[in-house]
Parts: C-alpha cells; sequence; structure tokens
C-alpha cells in the first residue's frame, strides 16, 4: 500500500512539476550551407539552441575532407554564435557520396585513420566541438567496419572532450540497416532519428511527412515502420538507449498529386509529387494560403489541399506535440532540419524563428 501511495505521489509531481521534463536539454539544428536561401548567421538566435550542425562536409574515398562552400565563409561565422550561447556545441556533419565511396574508406584501416586523423584536424582548425555522421546510408556488409570507424573516432575525439553524434534511419532498422545498434550507441553522444520522410512523392498514397502516430487506414508495414513512435520503439528494441534518442522535426512539408481532386484525405491515391517536392515552411507560410487546411488528429499533423495539390507539413501546434511527445518519454531532446527553412524573420508569424521558438517554449514550460 505505502508503495502506492510513493508511486502516486512521484506520479503527482511528474504531471504537475514536470520532472521528466527537466532531463531534456537537447536541441540540434541543422544549418545548411545548399540551401538556396541561406540562413545569415546574424539571423540566428544561438539561445534557441544547444548543438549547431554545419551541412556538410563530403569524406573522400582517400580519407580526405571537403568543407562545403567553405569559400562562403559560414563555417567560421557559425564560431561567432558562441558569444551569445557559450554553451554551443558547433559539430560538422559528415556526408558521404551514394557511390560506394565512404564503403571504402570504412573497410580499410589505414583510410579510417585517415578519416579520423581529418576530422580531428578539421575540428581543431575551426574550434568547433565535434563531428556528426550523416552517412546515407551504410549498408549491411559496412556493418562491422562501421563500427570500427566509430569506435576509432569516438576513442579519439574523447581525449579532447570532443562530441560524436549520428543522424540515422528511421525505417526500417531491423534488416539491412547497416548498423550494430546494441554497439554503435556506445559511441555516439546523440543519434539524430530522422523521422521524416516517412511518405512523399515515392508513395502512392497521400501520407504524413513525420506522423507520429499511425494512422487508423495504415497497412500493417506502415503502422510498423512509418510513424515517429515506431521508429523509436524499433531502435530501442535493437538495442539503443532511449536517453540518446532525439526525434527529428522536419522544418518542411511534402507535396503529392492527388489522382482524383475529390478524395483528399490521408491515404487518397496520389499520382506523386507536386511542385516543389519540398516546400520549407516559409514557403508553405507564403504560397499555400488558399489551400484548405485539415488537422490530422490521429498522427498529429497538419495537411493541405486544393484541386490536385496535396500537401503534408509541420506547423507550430504539431512542432509542439512531438517535442512533448520527446521530453516526456525521456528521451535526448529533438533536432530539426533544416534551420533555414523556418519564418526567420517572422513575415507570416507573430515571432521571428517561430518553430525554432514553440520548441524551446516546450523546453521552458516543463
Ligand atoms: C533569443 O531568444 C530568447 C528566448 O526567446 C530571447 O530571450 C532573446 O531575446 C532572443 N535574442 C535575440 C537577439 O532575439
Ligand atoms: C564518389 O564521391 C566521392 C565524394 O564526392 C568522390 O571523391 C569520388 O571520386 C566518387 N567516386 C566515384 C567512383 O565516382
Ligand atoms: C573491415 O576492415 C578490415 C581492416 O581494414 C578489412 O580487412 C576487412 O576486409 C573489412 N571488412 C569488410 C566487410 O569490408
Ligand atoms: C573499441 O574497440 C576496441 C577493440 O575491439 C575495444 O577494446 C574498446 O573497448 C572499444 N572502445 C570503446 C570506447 O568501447
Ligand atoms: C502502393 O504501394 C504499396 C507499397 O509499396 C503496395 O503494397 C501497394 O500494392 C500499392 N498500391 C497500389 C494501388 O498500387
Ligand atoms: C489566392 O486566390 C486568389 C483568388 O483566386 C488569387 O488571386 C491569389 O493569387 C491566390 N493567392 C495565393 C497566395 O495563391
Ligand atoms: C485542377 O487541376 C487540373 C489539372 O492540373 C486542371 O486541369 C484544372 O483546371 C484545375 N482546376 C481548377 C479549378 O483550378
Amino acid at each position: 500500500m505505502v508503495k502506492v501511495v510513493h508511486f502516486s505521489c512521484l506520479m503527482v509531481a511528474v504531471v504537475f512539476f514536470g520532472i521528466n521534463l527537466t532531463e531534456a536539454k537537447y536541441i540540434g539544428g541543422y544549418y545548411w550551407s545548399g540551401a538556396s536561401i541561406v540562413l545569415k548567421c546574424d539571423n540566428l538566435n544561438a539561445s534557441l539552441l544547444t548543438h549547431l550542425y554545419y551541412a556538410f562536409v563530403t569524406a573522400n574515398e582517400d580519407g580526405s575532407l571537403t568543407v562545403q562552400n567553405a569559400q562562403k565563409g559560414y563555417a567560421n561565422d557559425l564560431l561567432s554564435l558562441k558569444s551569445s550561447n557559450p554553451d554551443l556545441k558547433l559539430l560538422f556533419s559528415f556526408v558521404a557520396d551514394n557511390n560506394g565511396s565512404f564503403s571504402k574508406v570504412v573497410a580499410d584501416k589505414n583510410l579510417r585513420k585517415t578519416f579520423v586523423d581529418n576530422a580531428l584536424e578539421l575540428v581543431q582548425q575551426y574550434q568547433y566541438d565535434g563531428i556528426d555522421f550523416d552517412w546515407e546510408f551504410p549498408q549491411d556488409k559496412d556493418k562491422v567496419n562501421f563500427t570500427a570507424l566509430l569506435n576509432e573516432t569516438y576513442t579519439e575525439f574523447k581525449k579532447y572532450n570532443y562530441q560524436v553524434t549520428a543522424a540515422v534511419r528511421a525505417i526500417p532498422v531491423y534488416k539491412n540497416s547497416g548498423y550494430d545498434i546494441p554497439e554503435v550507441v556506445k559511441y555516439l553522444d546523440v543519434i539524430n532519428i530522422m523521422t521524416y520522410d516517412y511518405f512523399g512523392s515515392w508513395s502512392n498514397t497521400t501520407g504524413q511527412n513525420s506522423p507520429l502516430y499511425p494512422s487508423s487506414l495504415d497497412s500493417a508495414y506502415e503502422r510498423e515502420y512509418l510513424n515517429i513512435e515506431a521508429s523509436i520503439k524499433n531502435w530501442v528494441e535493437a538495442g539503443a538507449p532511449k536517453e540518446k534518442l532525439a526525434v527529428g522535426l522536419p522544418f518542411y512539408g511534402r507535396t503529392f498529386t492527388l489522382a482524383d481532386p475529390t478524395n483528399h484525405g490521408v491515404h487518397a491515391p496520389s499520382l506523386g509529387g507536386g511542385s516543389p517536392l519540398a516546400p520549407t515552411y516559409y514557403q508553405i507560410l507564403k504560397n499555400y494560403q488558399n489551400f484548405t487546411t485539415e488537422w490530422n488528429d490521429e498522427q498529429k499533423s497538419p495537411y493541405k489541399y486544393s484541386n490536385t495539390t496535396w500537401l503534408a507539413y509541420e506547423n507550430e501546434r504539431s512542432i509542439a506535440i512531438k517535442t512533448r511527445y520527446a521530453v516526456e518519454n525521456g528521451m535526448q531532446g529533438v533536432f530539426l532540419w533544416h534551420l533555414g527553412c523556418d519564418d526567420i524573420y517572422g513575415e507570416y508569424s507573430y515571432e521571428k524563428q517561430v518553430l525554432l521558438h514553440t520548441i524551446n517554449k516546450v523546453y521552458r514550460n516543463k
């Protein structure tokens, strides 16, 4: 009996004072230097982030590294943000071309060493705080040596107290995923699960870009893999500690072309993508004002449609719900792709960087 009383007191405390919520501390933002409109760092409120990822650095097949858009100086500019937020962690996010080049690096002990040495030098040269692996995607044959690379990177980087993180695929994680999950999680400080792109131009029906929960119209496969809740569950069941996992929030939408404009719900037949394929949140606020807007309460995301165009997206409400989900579930927190998609100047919102502020409000109102 006593135990039961204590237990419910604790639950009450959690509900009222949000004990769980104080645990979450992570808000990661990707800064994409290749975006058509690049966010100037003067317009970035650094106190709204804990981690900032410079995207991207290309990992070449000889183990050398190329900072994309280096000549534009963004990677240096970001360093100035530490004056307003000294705790901000700056990380370089690595991509590999999808041509098998990084598989070669990973499969060769000497190239791995070259890569790690170069990565360390890069971080030191720019006075950053670590690196992020955004390899889309390792395959089954890469699994053993990708683990080795992460081990070697982590071992070296921790000598300097640098961070090592990764952006990983959401679906599916079991088969041929390229990650030895129980092993790789040991070598990563944060695991950014890319919980978006569940449905898009490649889908034969409409669907949310980043649904929190399944739809009652989902197939068994969709229920099991194509929503945030399922991805978290799959990663945890495969051996990832929930407290290292971060939910990915897309600051962009996905368009579809309806087969029949009168059939415009979720799971309506789709003929492919619309144009543009992935409008930013800013473009959505600006260009889709005449569309009919619906709230998909089952999946906690909005969508819009007009004639044959259908748009899945996120807004303040859905971003707040998903942030709260991450925080209440004892996860590391959330990250977003990418900062430049937000309504940066607040042209269509009541404040600047409105989606990023929305995330922060959820953390603050704990
Ligand atoms: C950054 O955001 C914080 C939290 O909302 C706010 O207090 C601060 O004034 C903002 N800074 C700037 C320069 O806008
Ligand atoms: C694959 O991409 C990498 C990185 O851009 C490049 O260095 C390499 O030359 C490419 N390899 C092939 C075979 O195309
Ligand atoms: C893994 O790396 C080792 C050491 O470089 C190499 O001998 C081996 O062939 C690699 N394994 C695979 C599957 O690439
Ligand atoms: C990395 O791998 C080595 C060799 O398998 C192992 O001894 C070591 O414990 C691993 N490093 C960490 C940080 O776990
Ligand atoms: C739609 O795609 C799913 C999954 O790829 C497939 O199982 C289904 O048969 C397709 N439906 C139609 C109507 O083409
Ligand atoms: C909204 O619809 C009106 C009337 O059809 C049209 O003139 C206007 O350009 C549309 N605005 C947008 C942003 O599409
Ligand atoms: C709806 O879209 C179709 C196909 O693009 C087009 O032919 C038609 O004129 C559009 N109808 C309206 C009312 O805009």
